[in-house]
């Protein structure tokens, strides 16, 4: 395998470009969601060879509920039945999962499949694995407000460390490199707190066709980026 001198510890993704990936090939959406999957698996594993501790996978937002009915119904289901699968494929590689993001909404069914995998895996160290899953930013950080405040704790010993500490990803360090699929150049909704000094690769190509070349072409990039935080 290559050698690459800088890593990032966290990489984040924004899995963007499964439904037009489908639509190129005369296929339902459904089945562009379906490679998507597949993508996000190799991907990851990718990561896990050159020891990558952190990873984030960007799978479904609180703004997606306003995708039509059969979309959102069929995109849950193709979730529920891989997280069901995969859980003990992860679990085997070391893999600790977690779910960033409200249970609130969700199929029940999809609620316990999420539940086990992450009690399944939770004593696992290789990588945690986190699926941003009905999550969106601006609602974790009234959540992690709301936290503060259901503690009562006094405003002078709110800092930035202590809010971080009440955010989905609470002990986990910062994102270092975020890449988008799908040509879109934004944010949608993920990881602003966490993304604050985050370097970013966006690409055109469609996140069902994202694989470890073009992973490998996201981390020579970072690899020569220059990361300042402000210093000289
Ligand atoms: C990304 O693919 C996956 C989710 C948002 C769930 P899209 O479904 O947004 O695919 P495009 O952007 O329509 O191609
Ligand atoms: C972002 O993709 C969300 C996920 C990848 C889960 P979208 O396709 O929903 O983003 P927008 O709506 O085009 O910004
Ligand atoms: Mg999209």
């Amino acid at each position: 395998m290559k050698k690459i001198a800088r890593l990032p510890k966290h990489v984040a993704f924004i899995m963007d470009g499964n439904g037009r990936w489908a639509k190129k090939r005369g296929l339902p959406r459904l089945e562009g969601h379906r490679a998507g999957i597949a993508s996000a698996r190799k991907v990851v594993e990718h990561l896990g060879d050159y020891g990558i501790r952190y990873v984030t996978l960007y799978s479904f937002s609180t703004e997606n509920w306003k995708r039509p009915r059969e979309e959102v119904g069929g995109l849950l289901k193709i979730l529920e039945e891989s997280i069901g699968k995969q859980a003990a494929e992860f679990h085997e590689k070391g893999v600790q999962i977690r779910h960033l993001g409200h249970y609130h909404r969700l199929p029940r069914q999809l609620n316990k499949s999420i539940e086990e995998a992450v009690e399944l895996t939770k004593n696992n160290s290789k990588m945690i694995l986190n699926f941003a899953f009905n999550y969106g930013s601006r609602l974790e950080i009234v959540d992690a407000v709301r936290s503060i405040a259901a503690q009562g704790i006094p405003p002078e010993k709110i800092d930035e460390k202590l809010f971080s500490r009440h955010l989905y990803t609470a002990g986990q360090p910062d994102v270092d490199l975020v890449v988008r699929t799908g040509g879109d150049l934004r944010i949608s909704n993920f990881l602003l707190w966490q993304s604050a000094y985050s370097e970013y690769y966006f690409t055109d190509v469609l996140w069902p066709d994202f694989n470890a070349e073009e992973m490998d072409k996201a981390l020579a990039s970072y690899n020569q980026r220059q990361r300042r935080f402000g210093k000289l």
